[in-house]
């Protein structure tokens, strides 16, 4: 196995790539790298947290970021103790996100995944706990992980992460993947434009300074060296005018409009995809989806941030015990 790059990574957390120096995502995608080939759990992994616990605590609906983490933690030797907020103590008692973390952390915890539906609320957790937090999403603001698969599977097929043209096209404001793949993309030296519907690109002032935004999907494709299309989430849409049909005519990637952008473009998607909306059904399953890729990237993606996290914070704490001692 390739060598992991744990001392290229100090940080305890992983909150979002907002901030983060392009040596510090290079980290975690040559660590990622090094996982890859043991992604499909085929081969052994390294037990790089044989006796360590992690709670994922997953407080909106998941289903890849849930089973990558747990199977990510699993192969390298660690307990997954899946926390659900139905039928706890915070469900119709009242008890808080930090007090039932800490509560949690009190019987034995060596990292806490976290997915909840406030912006920030990882990062209130990480100040609250003394083991690594890392953010699997928060509201429409992060989704390291999410964009460091992306970057993944967009380095195997380039080669590099510079001097690309990508596309992320669809409910922008609804998504935390669109902020963190910006975050991410423009570190290494890639272009981003925000495409869709005026309603999808309001609320972007935070990212203002970073972001194209497009309202023409046809006119932007040309200059495109990948999609990355996104979930119309539906469920956020409370007061949010919407015309299905419309946007399907505007922005739904099909194979037509797809061989506009720059030949062979790889379409990203991070799933769950809603067939024949934002994607025609001949494009999710043609040839130059990467979503299943991006999914195994995953895996990888997991193993790197628990395992880099993990060591980050061992030696911090070894280095506070020396302090100790003198
Ligand atoms: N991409 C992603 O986060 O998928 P899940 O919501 O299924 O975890």
């Amino acid at each position: 196995m390739a060598n992991l790059a744990t001392d290229r990574w100090t940080r305890r957390d992983l909150l979002g790539l907002q901030g983060l120096a392009d040596d510090e995502i290079l980290a975690f995608l040559d660590t990622a790298e090094a996982f890859f080939p043991l992604a499909t759990g085929r081969e052994p992994a390294p037990q790089t947290l044989q006796d360590r616990t992690v709670l994922n605590l997953i407080l909106e609906d998941s289903t890849r970021t849930r089973t990558s983490f747990t199977l990510a933690a699993e192969r390298m030797g660690a307990r997954v103790v899946q926390f659900h907020a139905a039928g706890s103590s915070m469900a119709r008692k009242g008890e808080t996100l930090i007090d039932t973390a800490r509560n949690i952390e009190a019987m034995g915890l060596d990292a806490i995944v976290i997915r909840h539906k406030e912006r920030g609320a990882p990062h209130r957790l990480a100040d609250a706990v003394a083991c690594p937090v890392v953010n699997a999403g928060d509201d429409a603001h992060e989704h390291p992980t999410q964009a460091l698969l992306d970057l993944l599977a967009l380095r195997h097929h380039f080669g590099r992460l510079d001097g690309l043209t990508v596309a992320i096209c669809g409910d922008v404001r609804h998504s935390r993947v669109a902020r963190s793949n910006l975050y991410g993309l423009t570190a290494l030296g890639s272009r981003v434009v925000f495409v869709g519907p005026e309603p999808f690109l309001e609320g972007l002032d935070d990212v203002a300074a970073e972001a194209e935004t497009a309202t023409d999907f046809d006119a932007v494709l040309p200059a495109c060296d990948a999609v990355m299309m996104l979930r119309v989430q539906f469920e956020r849409h409370e007061g949010v005018a919407f015309d299905l049909d419309a946007y399907r005519r505007g922005y739904q990637l099909t194979a037509d409009r797809l061989a506009r952008a720059r030949p062979g473009a790889p379409v990203l998607h991070p799933g769950p995809v809603n067939r024949g909306t934002e994607l025609a059904d001949e494009v999710t399953d043609g040839p130059q989806s990467t979503i299943l890729h991006q999914v195994t990237c995953g895996v990888a993606v997991r193993m790197a941030a628990l395992t880099l996290c993990t060591a980050a914070a061992d030696r911090q704490r070894s280095a506070d015990d020396s302090a100790d001692d003198t």
